[in-house]
């Protein structure tokens, strides 16, 4: 036979499905019959124990909301799952997921409920793509983060080899269900946390959302929803934009937008041994990158510190112990190269709603931009 190359494009029509709801579990029961539509057999749920900690009788509402909306599936079991990154510490809680899908029957036509966190969802996302090659997954973010960034992203994963997501899958949710209710019992620190993503997004993309979280940052604090929702959907709508338009969703290019100020919040995290939380890790990472922009003559002083003032604002950190000595900080940069495939793609901000990708940094800029960062501490 004589040698041949065959060469084809595949490409696989994916939707993705998003509601917002006042209240998912008391009253607004359409998200659920649309969401599980087309779904049937067997299907399993996780809940982040913090939330159920806060809610303590969601098992049996998320019984009654799926055999009410949902005839042609049945939900076997409802297990927790701990809330926070001890859910993504290895493989152990995600095997747990799609050991239940073997235990209870979950084919790939029923699904795995995750509600919870970023991380519960990243977990539970994960154990259900390993399951059958991808069970699919109805998320219901809890968290201000979580509701506007990561449910909408197409990733999951969990830590390993003390780097941060080093194992994970892509691969879009068969639903996403955003609940304001559910927000109501967030602790403080994790409300704050998720409007990082939030700056994260207005900074790269839209300059009167940032005017507008710049406005409104006392009453986002002080936890007034009115304030607060229309950023959370505006930072989801942006995070989802990007993906699904931005042409690289499973990220196999090194452009990556999407994690500004992220290469030093990954970093800080694993330094911290996941004490530091995600959303106050990419604070100090966007507060960093802006310091390590004006070093590098890339950014006005005066962004800067409009940047840092709205952190503030936001009840957000901008500095922490751990960023000096800048050595081992500086391991992060190696790290997110490696990530990247090769080559260092760093997107700084050059103005509001305005980036350019930088493939150096120098180690004099990071290590004057923390100087600043110490000088500028609240
Ligand atoms: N997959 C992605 O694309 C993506 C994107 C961004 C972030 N992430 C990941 O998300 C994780 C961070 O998630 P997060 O910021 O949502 O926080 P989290 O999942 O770490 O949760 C924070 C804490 O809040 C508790 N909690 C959650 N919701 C609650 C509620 N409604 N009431 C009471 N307690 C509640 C949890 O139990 C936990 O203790 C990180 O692991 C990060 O890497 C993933
Ligand atoms: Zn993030």
């Amino acid at each position: 036979m004589p040698p041949a190359t065959w060469r084809s494009d595949l490409s696989v029509p994916t939707r993705h499905s998003v509601w917002w709801v006042a209240d998912a579990l008391h009253g607004d029961g359409a998200c659920w019959s649309e969401a599980l539509a087309g779904l049937e057999g067997s299907c399993v749920a996780f809940i982040d124990s913090g939330v159920l900690a806060a809610w303590p009788g969601l098992a049996e509402r998320l019984h009654a909301v799926v055999k009410q909306t949902a005839p042609h599936l049945t939900l076997c079991a409802v297990d927790t799952m701990p809330g926070g990154e001890p859910c993504k510490d290895g493989l152990h809680h995600a095997e747990r997921v799609a050991r239940a899908c073997f235990d209870h029957g979950v084919s790939r036509r029923g699904c795995v409920i995750a509600i919870g966190g970023g991380a519960v969802l990243d977990a539970a996302g994960f154990g259900a793509s390993m399951a059958h090659r991808g069970v699919p997954l109805v998320r219901v973010p809890t968290t201000t983060l979580a509701q506007d960034d990561s449910a909408m992203g197409v990733k999951s994963g969990v830590n390993a080899f003390n780097q941060k997501n080093a194992l994970g899958a892509f691969g879009a949710a068969h639903a996403v269900i955003c609940c304001e209710r559910l927000l109501t019992t967030l602790p403080l620190e994790h409300w704050l946390g998720g409007f990082s993503e939030a700056v994260k997004i207005a900074l790269l993309k839209d300059p009167d959302m940032l005017a507008q979280l710049e406005r409104t940052a006392p009453a986002i604090r002080a936890r007034d929803m009115h304030a607060a929702q229309p950023m959370i959907r505006r930072s989801a709508e942006l995070h989802r934009e990007h993906i699904l338009r931005g042409g690289d969703p499973f990220e196999q290019g090194s452009a990556r937008p999407l994690d500004h100020g992220h290469w030093a919040a990954h970093r800080l995290e694993a330094m911290s041994a996941w004490q530091v939380p995600h959303g106050q890790a990419v604070a100090i990472g966007i507060a960093l990158d802006a310091c390590i922009a004006t070093e590098m003559g890339m950014l006005e002083p005066a962004i800067r510190e409009r940047i840092l003032h709205l952190l503030h604002a936001l009840g957000l950190p901008t500095n922490h112990s751990l960023l000096q000595p800048v050595d081992r900080l500086l391991a992060g940069l190696e790290q997110f190269r490696q990530h990247l495939g090769g080559r260092l793609a760093i997107p700084l901000i050059t103005r509001p709603g305005s980036f350019q990708e930088t493939h150096q940094m120098p180690a004099n800029a990071v290590t004057a931009a923390v100087s600043v960062l110490a000088r500028h501490a609240v």
